[in-house]
């Protein structure tokens, strides 16, 4: 039965896509059974495992407002991950679900209906602390909030952990935060280094993941291409943190 996890925060292009895609394709290399959920419309992760979004006719849209069931809508890619995409469809769901009865748990009933199939469940959230970023935190059991290594982002993380609290208190109360993921960590600068510290410091109570995934151009080139940064030519750094945060998943829920 699947774990859920939410990679979440509300600050835009922190890392939040390009690490689920990652992660999503490190678990699968050890054989985990992964779903990838694609849960903003501008379907970067939709992207990023090679579809094109815009052409896909079924959608997670389709999961939430017309019923249509998620076996139908999941996508597998090259690289052994489960896809349930998202495309601009997604936009108008949040505005057709306010007057909707259980308009937060939407996405928790779509997972259930398939987590059987699978070890991991990745949700992948839009940059803003909406209903549909709300659904995802009813959904899951464990938040990862990637925060890259910029004073602004880190700002945005109590806003998050505020948000993660009232979720806890009223959808979901077992909801727990695995842990603040450091990306585009750079490792040059004073600013970078100052950031991981003070992460520590103004979150004493959660789980900072020492798998820092390093700054690097290479990983908007393989999104572009539309490959795993596992698979670019050259070697990079940042790509072993997706691999050991991968491994220690694995070993962690192997516990349970
Ligand atoms: N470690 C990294 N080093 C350098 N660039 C990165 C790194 N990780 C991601 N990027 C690039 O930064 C940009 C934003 O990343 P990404 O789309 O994953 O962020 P996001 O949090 O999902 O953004 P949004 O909030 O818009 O959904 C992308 O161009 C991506 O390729
Ligand atoms: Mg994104």
């Amino acid at each position: 039965m699947a774990v859920v996890y939410v990679l979440a925060n509300q600050k835009g292009g922190v890392g939040k896509t390009t690490s689920t895609y990652n992660l999503g394709v490190a678990l699968a290399e050890l054989r985990q059974r992964v779903l990838l959920v694609d849960l903003d419309p501008q379907g970067g992760l939709t992207f990023c495992a090679g579809f094109e979004p815009e052409d896909l006719e079924r959608t997670v849209y389709h999961c939430l407002l017309r019923s249509t069931p998620v076996t139908d809508v999941v996508l597998q890619n090259d690289y052994g991950i489960d896809l349930l995409p998202a495309n601009i469809d997604l936009s108008i769901a949040e505005f057709q679900l306010i007057n909707a009865p259980a308009r937060e748990r939407r996405i928790t009933k779509i997972i259930n209906d398939v987590r059987e199939r699978y070890d991991f469940v990745l949700i992948d959230c839009q940059p803003s602390l909406g209903l549909l970023t709300l659904n995802a935190l009813a959904a899951a059991d464990r938040v990862i909030i990637p925060v890259s290594c910029e004073y602004l982002s880190v700002r945005g993380t109590s806003a998050l952990l505020k948000l993660i609290n009232k979720v806890r208190g009223q959808l979901n109360s077992e909801l727990k935060v695995a842990g603040l993921l450091p990306t585009m960590f750079d490792s040059r600068t004073a600013h970078a280094r100052k950031i991981l510290n003070t992460l520590k410091t103004e979150f004493p109570k959660l789980h900072l993941y020492p798998h820092v995934v390093n700054r690097s151009i290479r990983f908007a080139e393989a999104a572009a291409q539309r490959i795993p940064i596992f698979e670019t030519k050259t070697q990079v750094p940042g790509a072993l943190a997706y691999r050991e945060l991968a491994r220690d998943l694995v070993k962690f829920h192997a516990k349970d």
